[in-house]
């Protein structure tokens, strides 16, 4: 897979040194969340000043998010595997309520929330389709970064 397209979020790192300093912020705290990020681009760079004294330094960033569209076949053999990994972690952990996919889940990057009954019908998912059954495909419609990204909202 050489294309991609790429979803573009923004981010705001600070930093009490340097500009550079404040890049790294940015990209560290997030890393978890957007290991898809590919690049990224300063789009602004800000200080705060307290007492006539640069208090932080600002630097707002655009991340480049690769959105990767795996073939079909291996997709469905992915999602299989990726809902067993899913089902196991839940069980090891000592969660209480079993993955069940519906309700609604919470992109943690961008804050979107998928809900099952609703489905996402702009992206060709039916109102009525549990997160696991989402295709492994599947991005969040707000900022591309793919369904481990997503945690269940309990209700
Ligand atoms: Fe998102």
């Amino acid at each position: 897979m050489s294309e991609h397209s790429y979803r573009v979020i923004e981010l705001v790192g600070s930093s009490k040194t340097t500009i550079e300093d404040a890049v790294k912020n940015a990209l560290s705290k997030s890393a978890d969340s957007l290991h898809n990020s590919r690049w990224f681009e300063v789009a602004q760079i800000r200080g705060q000043i307290e007492a006539a004294e640069i208090a932080y330094w600002q630097v707002g960033l655009r991340l480049g998010l690769a959105v990767e569209r795996v073939q079909k076949e291996e997709s469905s053999g992915k999602a299989v595997l990726s809902a067993g990994m899913a089902r196991k972690n839940s069980e090891g952990s000592g969660s209480t309520a079993p993955l069940t996919g519906r309700g609604k889940y919470r992109c943690k990057v961008c804050g979107y929330i998928y809900d099952s009954e609703k489905g996402d019908p702009d992206n060709g998912i039916k109102p009525g389709t549990p997160f696991q059954d989402l295709p492994e495909d599947w991005v969040c419609p707000e900022c591309g970064v793919n369904k481990e990204q997503f945690e269940e909202i309990k209700e």
